[in-house]
């Protein structure tokens, strides 16, 4: 097989659904500046791609039809390059980047971009119209359980207190602003946002601005305002919005060639994606999914816990990011606080402060990868998150010199 390189990668912010900067701004124009963003900075013409695939979890409405061909044409892409959608809820978007890379890596193409977008304001988590066959709803309802609920059973089954997520959740946050106020986050593309706007004679005017920051960090985090939140999923449970992922509206995108592709274009890549792989797990605590997919990742490249210097965890919620970490023996909170000299994941927070955009979060959690093991030198790093229906994915990037 051949080595498929991570020329670029980028994301737009991640804002707050409904209450944040992206909130009117259509997923079309989100993804459309993803992918010019990430041209751009690979410096390549736009008709030495061959094909893009495009994770959106609920791919519907307006980031329905096929979203991955549409939003090309809008970027002004050649009528020769060719899209598709991708869904695998969570890791849509890793799931692109693998399905990109492993096209590559097999010889069937030379340049491809790989990316993800959901707006989680303008199409709701679920979709609009959901329909579980009722028979099978009946014999295996567990198949369609929230979310909420599944970071629940995690909590439970596995004693991960209340305490601790919350301690997890201010972390989170922590790192997140320290990572803005030190300008880490060198992925990130200003995006022209949408507002809509009442003038003074009643007319509603369409206005724009540029919006470069993940708006649902809170730098002013405390444990005791985090304790004090109310449980969302279970009245005796301990689940809540402040160690909850955020639903977060956001795009992003990546180029990936051959070894032929970055001579003859004259690029310098910045990582490889080395491996990818998924694996199943109970629907019911579906969060246990990277705690499968990562040693399986392992195995498959010989690489141990220990030669990994950066991860990617995503946060979907506190309890089942922190148990993924505890079985790999890296739970210990001198891995993930922010004011611990040995922390190696979520260096820049996770969704819990940045926000999860589910079908962007496999692209973003790329490109803030690849930046974070580019600014410190770090050869390897994982990505991995749980998935929705049961399942974990995790892929390993290396670093280029
Ligand atoms: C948990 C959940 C329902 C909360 O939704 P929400 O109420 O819209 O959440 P918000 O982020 O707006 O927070 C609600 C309130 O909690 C409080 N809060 C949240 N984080 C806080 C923090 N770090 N410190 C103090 N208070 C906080 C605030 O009062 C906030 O209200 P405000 O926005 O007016 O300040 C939602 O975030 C969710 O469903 N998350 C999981 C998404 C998911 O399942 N993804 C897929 C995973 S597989």
């Amino acid at each position: 097989m051949r080595d498929a390189y991570i020329v670029s990668a980028v994301r737009t912010p991640g804002c707050r659904r409904n209450k944040g900067a992206l909130a009117q701004t259509s997923p079309e124009k989100l993804i459309v500046q993803a992918l010019n963003g990430a041209i751009g900075r690979a410096g390549i013409d736009k008709g030495e791609v061959d094909d893009l695939m495009l994770g959106c979890s609920f791919p519907e409405a307006e980031q329905g039809l096929n979203i991955g061909r549409i939003a090309l044409q809008m970027a002004g892409f050649p009528d020769s390059v060719s899209g598709a959608t991708v869904n695998r809820f969570c890791a849509s978007g890793l799931e692109a980047v693998a399905q990109s890379a492993t096209r590559v890596m097999a010889g069937w193409s030379e340049v491809c971009m790989a990316g993800g977008i959901e707006s989680m304001s303008i199409v709701p988590m679920g979709g609009n119209m959901p329909r579980p066959l009722a028979s099978w709803a009946k014999e295996s309802p567990d198949v369609y359980i929230s979310m909420g609920v599944t970071a629940e059973n995690v909590a439970n089954r596995y004693k991960i207190s209340r305490e601790l997520q919350d301690e997890f959740a201010y972390h989170s946050n922590m790192k997140a602003a320290e990572a803005q106020k030190k300008g880490y986050f060198t992925e990130i593309i200003p995006t022209v946002a949408d507002k809509f706007v009442e003038k003074s004679d009643g007319t509603i005017v369409c206005e724009t601005f540029v919006q470069n920051f993940d708006d649902g960090v809170r730098a002013d985090t405390t444990i005791e305002g985090l304790k004090k939140l109310k449980t969302v999923f279970a009245a005796l449970g301990s689940v809540t919005a402040g160690n909850s992922s955020q639903t977060t509206d956001g795009a992003a995108a990546s180029v990936i060639m051959s070894g032929d592709a970055v001579k003859r274009l004259g690029v310098k890549p910045l990582a490889k994606l080395v491996c990818y792989t998924t694996a199943g797990c109970k629907s019911d605590e579906m969060g246990v999914g990277p705690a499968y997919a990562i040693p399986k990742l392992l195995k498959l490249t010989g690489k141990k816990v220990e030669d990994i210097g950066l991860w990617e965890l995503n946060e979907a919620f506190a309890s089942q990011a922190i148990y993924s970490a505890q079985q790999l023996g890296i739970g210990d909170k001198k891995y993930w606080a922010y004011d611990s000299p040995d922390k190696i994941i979520n260096i820049n927070g996770g969704a819990i402060a940045l926000g999860h955009p589910l079908g962007c979060t496999g692209s973003k959690l790329l490109a803030t990868l690849v930046a974070n093991m580019q600014r410190l030198g770090v050869r390897y790093g994982v990505e991995s998150m749980c998935i929705g229906g049961g399942m974990g994915a995790a892929a390993l990037i290396e670093l280029c010199e």
